[in-house]
């Protein structure tokens, strides 16, 4: 908190006279890829245009930064931004040129000599082992002739890296336009809900979000797990899961939560099973009961008609992480499934993670979600209440934080 007393509030683009300033624009370009390394949804490219726009119609000059996948330091070619800068070059109807690296002699001569209006793309930021580590000395590199940085990372804020913390101490720093949406967006999630308020999550990993869990299911009316979440609930309520992924040594942690949650907590009932995700004859079994050669794969009929049931009861939803293997056709059902009964939430309904975004597009029903953010763990995070090393920086500080 400030020391007023009040959570801090976020800094933004209307905090500061950005005309024809110099501007590094972190953004979240971290997008899938093809095979062939084409870019497979632009949805986070087109989510960083407006604040791209703002600034380049504000004559200022704009050097373009992001990480893409986990390069661990090194530079992988495979990881380079360029088809990014080709989306983006189509996008905006100019070219977008990509620096020949992230820092360094040639990259800064390259922003030195960028003009009002114009803006460079920098190499991914993660080629550098610098950027996870937060150097310092890397941030100063970065804010080379440039007096302003931008933030509109937001499936970024969660990390303490380089580009969104340790800059903000080198340059003047405000959220751009995504993040502002983000943080006002989900904040609302964080206050006074309509209820019965719904939090339905799946995904593969219990270890990583159990705490979460605990923290979303004390706030929600309804808790709804399922996909490779709930199978470690169930195991540890003494279901066989056959080779299904599973975490036992979070077993005790789980099975205390299904005691405090009580009723709150909707597990499975049915699951569809295979031998592998690429076994094409799936089987419906209990949710106790998945046969030693099997694998859970997606949640069952029974479970779907449950969950859609308790969905249509209520009246906010936040959906985070899919019901099953949904890439493949014969798992797909209850990833559909939940994300048609999201979309029908008469009241607000937020939509984050890659995966449960991608199932909203294929179901056709993403246009009628409240807000879909393009964080991942970010939105997860900051739906915990945490306080964001990306977003302290900016001046956010969420309520209750010490
Ligand atoms: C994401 O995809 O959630 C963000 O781009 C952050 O990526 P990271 O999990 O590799 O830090």
């Amino acid at each position: 908190m400030d020391d007023d007393g009040k959570p801090g509030r976020l800094r933004t683009l209307e905090d500061v006279d950005f005309r024809g300033r110099r501007v590094l624009l972190r953004a979240d370009l971290n997008v899938p890829l093809t095979a062939d390394g084409a870019v497979a949804d632009a949805s986070r490219i087109d989510a960083t245009l407006p604040t791209l726009r703002r600034l380049l119609d504000a004559d200022c000059a704009v050097v373009l930064a992001s990480h893409l996948g986990r390069p661990k330091g090194r530079v992988v070619p495979a990881l380079s931004l360029a088809p990014v800068a080709q989306v983006l070059s189509q996008r905006l109807g100019r070219p977008v040129p990509l620096a020949p690296g992230v820092t360094g002699p040639e990259v800064a001569a390259r922003v030195r000599a960028l003009g009002p209006g114009e803006v460079l793309l920098l190499e991914n930021l993660r080629f550098d082992p610098r950027e996870e580590k937060d150097d310092p000395a890397f941030a100063a590199e970065l804010a080379q002739g440039l007096d302003l940085l931008v933030d509109d990372a937001f499936g970024a804020v969660h990390r303490a890296h380089a580009s969104v913390h340790a800059l903000a101490g080198v340059l003047e720093s405000v959220a751009g336009l995504l993040v502002a949406r983000e943080v006002e967006m989900l904040s609302r999630l964080l206050g006074q809900v309509e209820r019965p308020y719904a939090v339905v999550l799946g995904g593969a990993k219990v270890a990583d979000k159990l705490g979460m869990v605990a923290t979303l299911g004390e706030r929600a009316d309804r808790l709804i797990v399922g996909g490779g979440m709930a199978n470690t609930f169930l195991l540890a309520r003494g279901g066989r899961m056959g080779r299904s992924l599973v975490e036992p040594d979070r077993a005790a942690d789980a099975r205390a939560l299904m005691e405090r949650l009580g009723e709150r907590l909707l597990l499975p009932v049915d699951l569809v099973v295979g031998s592998a995700p690429d076994d094409p004859e799936p089987r419906v079994v209990g949710a106790d009961a998945v046969p030693d050669d099997a694998m859970a794969l997606d949640i069952g009929p029974q479970t779907r008609g449950r969950f859609a049931a308790a969905l249509a009861e209520s009246r906010t939803v936040f959906w985070n992480g899919p019901m099953g293997v949904f890439e493949r056709p014969a798992y797909r059902a209850g990833t559909q499934a939940v994300a048609a009964a999201v979309a029908a939430v008469p009241g607000l309904s937020v939509v984050g993670g890659g995966d449960s975004v991608a199932a909203l597009h294929a179901a056709g029903v993403a246009s009628r979600i409240g807000h879909v953010s393009t964080g991942g763990g970010a939105s997860l995070e900051f739906l915990e209440g945490r306080d964001l090393p990306g977003l302290r920086v900016l001046g956010y500080r969420p309520p209750g934080a010490r």
